[in-house]
């Protein structure tokens, strides 16, 4: 998969990328992210690529000619299966649509800022509009990384142990139930004994017990959409 993200602030979202798991998916050439920075399209001398909203209202606004060219640079060279622009009032973001994109082979990443983009970039370029949640980040950055991140780690050859993405919580509707290490006993709290005895099929009507009682409980809006 290639990953082309558009954003003013191209060193804080290398970072999310250099370290652990995702730094590893690069290595192994299973991804390949490429960063862009904004002000590399500038119309202005300064690099300034926001300006003031009509009407009149307080903040910026990213401005569509230097958004446009980014990306239809970028068209020209290759087809995307995704442009996706992260906003608070995009859809809300979920393990069934990192699984589909986790799917594409080309995604391009567009990080809203300050009041966001000028309508005419939503309006003829972005495929997908994605929201992290309910809440409003200082920019697009974070929930572009989150995004990523949840996407990559799911595309096969990523985790080591491939079992291990899709025993996440969220993958069959459910959350994860609890898990232990060693020692078996901390303090006089022990490690459920059916997790010692070996017994497999035992272990996973556990887990699974488990899971359901905690998703009852924690997250039962999950169950309802089932
Ligand atoms: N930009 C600002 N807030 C956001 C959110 N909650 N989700 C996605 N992008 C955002």
């Amino acid at each position: 998969m290639r990953l082309d993200i558009l954003t003013l602030f191209p060193n804080m979202m290398s970072m999310f990328f250099e370290e652990s798991i995702l730094k590893r998916a690069q290595k192994k050439g299973i991804v390949e992210v490429v960063m862009h920075d904004l002000h590399d399209y500038s119309l202005t001398r300064y690099g300034s690529v926001d300006d003031y909203p009509y009407g009149g209202s307080a903040g910026m606004v990213m401005a569509v000619e230097p958004l446009a060219n980014c990306i239809e640079k970028l068209q020209s060279e290759r087809s995307y299966d995704e442009i996706i622009y992260t906003a608070p009032d995009g859809e809300m973001f979920s393990q069934p649509m990192a699984n589909t994109l986790s799917l594409a082979q080309n995604l391009m990443v567009l990080c809203g800022h300050y009041k966001g983009v000028d309508e005419r970039i939503r309006e003829h370029f972005i495929t997908k509009e994605i929201s992290i949640g309910d809440y409003v980040l200082t920019g697009g950055e974070l929930a572009g990384a989150v995004i990523c991140d949840a996407v990559i780690r799911i595309i096969p050859g990523v985790i080591g142990d491939e079992q291990s993405a899709l025993d996440d919580s969220f993958q069959n509707g459910l959350v994860a139930p609890p898990e232990y290490t060693r020692p078996p006993e901390f303090r006089g709290w022990k490690v459920p004994d059916v997790l010692l005895s070996g017994n497999h099929a035992k272990i996973e009507q556990w887990r699974m017990e488990q899971s359901i009682a905690r998703t009852k409980e924690r997250r039962p809006n999950l169950l309802k959409n089932q």
